[in-house]
């Protein structure tokens, strides 16, 4: 096999300031009882005042380089997944690439919202098995706290901040088995995040705060990620069995459970990371999967699922033996 996408590295941050549901049932009409009940969330991470996507994404990306035990400067492409970048441009993987100090890569984001950090792995595996590129740091960093409106129940107990990162190279010996991503915009309505800077008349009064039909989408959620898992076993010929871990996207455990039902999975060999994290977007699926790594359940040869659902619709899947 040659140019497999290997995974040398693995990073995670989380910021410091923990937000409770007893604290979110002081902003708004909701209790602990319900949110857990609901979501299995009990805690979730809020980033600092001078914390961004980038900032955030630095720190997990030297981890994973370091746990390469590479030089920034082999990295030929990084690829951030974000729907909270610093700017609107440049975009957040040039402003990693200058944090990192790496003077020669080509730098870019991917938007596919909470399926971003899935998509740009996808993106990485194609680069690297058409010999495009020898090493490519993908990583997922988000800042939902800036993006929610803290009066409305509906949503802000759902997310938190943080970033994730994985190093992906070029290698003779099995890494990605595949990845499967889709879109489906005719669902765009039910799930957004607008940017009033460019909206038209229209849509001027909208603020800039994520909006979400969420019963509709746990739906289509619960449908769609059991699909994908059907196609990427089917894809690969494998019997579900065989999956050692499944990594999914960290929204509701309910949703999660209903994935791992399907796979006929028992939840220990589900990596959960949303009871203390909440749904951290296109950082959540990176996040959860270096935790296992580094706590030594994810072991070398081992197969493991990655998952993800987000706005758009856009959701997929990543087959690894890691
Ligand atoms: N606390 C207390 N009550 C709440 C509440 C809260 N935080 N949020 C909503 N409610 C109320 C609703 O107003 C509604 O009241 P009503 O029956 O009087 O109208 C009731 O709870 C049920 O609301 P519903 O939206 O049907 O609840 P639900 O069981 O679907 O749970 C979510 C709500 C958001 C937790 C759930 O739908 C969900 O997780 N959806 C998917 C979200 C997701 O994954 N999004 C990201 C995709 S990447």
């Amino acid at each position: 096999m040659s140019h497999c996408a290997r995974i040398i590295g693995t990073g995670g941050y989380m910021p410091e300031t923990i937000r409770t549901n007893e604290e979110i049932s002081q902003l708004v009409d909701t209790s602990d009882s319900w949110i857990v009940e609901r979501t299995g969330i009990k805690t979730r991470r809020i980033a600092g005042p001078e914390e961004t996507a980038a900032s955030m994404a630095e720190i997990a990306a030297t981890q994973a380089i370091d746990m390469a035990g590479i030089d920034a400067n082999e990295i030929d492409l990084i690829i951030v997944a974000t729907g909270s970048p610093d700017r609107v441009y440049p975009s957040t993987g040039c402003l990693l690439q200058k944090r990192l100090d790496i003077k020669n890569c080509v730098a870019f984001d991917v938007q596919a919202a909470c399926s971003g950090s899935i998509f740009a792995m996808s993106i990485a595996d194609q680069y690297i098995k058409s010999g495009a590129a020898n090493k490519v740091l993908v990583v997922g960093s988000e800042i939902c706290s800036r993006l929610v409106d803290w009066t409305d129940r509906s949503t802000c107990i759902l997310f938190g901040d943080g970033a994730g990162a994985v190093l992906l190279e070029s290698s003779g010996e099995a890494g990605i088995l595949s990845t499967h991503i889709h879109s489906d915009a005719s669902y765009e309505d039910m799930l957004y995040c607008p940017n009033p800077q460019v909206a038209t008349d229209s849509k001027k009064d909208e603020q800039g705060f994520i909006s979400m039909k969420g019963s509709e989408v746990f739906k289509v959620a619960v449908n769609t990620l059991g699909r994908i898992v059907d196609e990427t076993l089917e894809a690969n010929g494998l019997d579900k069995s065989r999956i050692d871990w499944l990594v999914p996207h960290q929204a509701n455990i309910r949703i999660i459970a209903a994935t791992a039902k399907k796979l006929k999975m028992s939840m220990d060999r589900v990596v959960l990371t949303l009871e203390n994290q909440g749904n951290t977007s296109s950082a959540s699926v990176l996040l959860a999967f270096n935790e296992a790594v580094r706590d030594g359940r994810i072991q070398r040869g081992q197969i493991v699922l990655l998952e993800a659902f987000g706005a758009g619709f856009t959701w997929g899947s990543a087959l690894i033996k890691y």
